[in-house]
């Protein structure tokens, strides 16, 4: 039978985080706090059957409000970068937080990953469930309208977790939910993931300028380091990537299913462990992250976490979206609904 747990992660400004555990019937868990809807660890087997955690994460609420790159968060309203944080909608223009360089990124300074939200976990079937929900109000971050946002985690027995998002706002607005978590096949302390193989569902990305911001074109990978239409080590070209305005793996890639489908986005697996992870999306963009800002960092059970410790595979609209009109639109119109299917989909070989 999958079950469903709760306790007390901490507290802020007197309010309780609490920390659920979902785990299905071979044993597979993951802990998920409502600040944010973070991700703290996720424990699947390896191929001898060993469970271990494989996502990067803190051991105490204090580093999530303070020192955390979004590691295992739900970002919202608009994930990835903003050109000068502005945008016009409907005639007005709006101004977000500049809180990356000259952009806005992830929602500004309190995102959607700083927020409680509302929590209740039960179950369905073989899938241990917890449904957030969180009501974000009109001018939040300065994003117009008031949204009412719900995140569903399920981890079914087949060790997928799933993440189904959908948002609705009284007024137009933008919205571009992805989910951040840090991977590692290995182990969340087990040092690089330069030989984890990636294998990139994409024959085109999005080349950025010097801000990383997408130009608006779309470039073949077909010839340069982001080649991953075939698995490859992701140490391969790891030098080239960090000759890049990106500092390293840091790209958006045009995924080749149709726009609005749910399919195959990528795929990592690593010998080692012989685990392997299938990440499903119905967004048109994967946001491939070797965590290249991360450093020194003092993580959950003594970890220290460093550059390319771990890799983030994001889906959502490409960065930019809303200033450049060839990419898919992130405006959310009055009385629409915005849905968001992610599959992180575990497996050993
Ligand atoms: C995203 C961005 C990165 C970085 C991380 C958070 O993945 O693309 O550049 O900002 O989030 O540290």
């Amino acid at each position: 039978m999958p079950q469903v747990s709760s306790k007390e992660f901490g507290k802020v400004q007197g309010k309780p985080v609490e920390l659920y555990t979902l785990t299905n019937d071979s044993g597979a868990k993951a802990e998920i706090i409502t600040l944010g809807g973070t991700l703290v660890s996720l424990y699947m087997p390896d191929k001898n059957g060993k469970l271990d955690d494989i996502v990067l994460g803190f051991g105490n609420l204090e580093q999530y409000l303070t020192d955390s790159p979004y590691f295992g968060a739900n970002i919202g309203r608009a994930a990835n970068r903003i050109a000068g944080g502005k945008f016009t909608l409907e005639g007005s223009e709006y101004q977000l937080a500049v809180n990356n360089g000259p952009n806005a990124l992830h929602g500004g300074e309190e995102g959607f990953n700083m927020k409680i939200w509302d929590a209740e976990g039960y179950t369905s079937g073989d899938s241990a469930c917890l449904k957030l929900t969180y009501t974000s109000p009109d001018g939040e971050e300065n994003y117009p309208g008031e949204m009412n946002v719900e995140a569903v985690y399920s981890l079914t027995g087949s060790n997928e977790l799933k993440i189904d998002f959908n948002a609705s706002c009284d007024k137009t607005t933008i919205v571009n939910l992805t989910h951040h978590s840090y991977f590692n096949l290995a182990g969340h302390n087990s040092g690089k993931i330069y030989d984890h193989n990636l294998k990139i569902e994409a024959d085109q990305y999005t080349p950025v300028d010097e801000n990383m911001i997408p130009t608006g074109q779309l470039k073949p990978v077909e010839g340069t380091f982001l080649d991953f239409r075939s698995p490859k080590r992701i140490g391969e070209d790891a030098e080239e990537a960090a000759k890049e305005y990106t500092s390293g793996f840091d790209h958006n890639f045009a995924l080749n299913k149709p726009e609005n489908e749910y399919g195959l986005a990528a795929s990592v697996y690593d010998p080692k462990s012989g685990r392997k992870m299938d990440v499903y999306t119905d967004q048109p963009g994967l946001q491939f992250y070797a965590a290249n800002f991360v450093e020194n960092l003092k993580g959950k059970q003594g970890a220290l976490y460093n550059p390319h410790c771990g890799l983030c595979l994001e889906p959502q609209k490409f960065p930019n979206a809303i200033n450049i009109p060839s990419f898919a639109s992130p405006v959310l119109k009055k009385g629409e609904i915005y849905k968001h299917s992610i599959s992180y989909s575990f497996s050993t070989e």
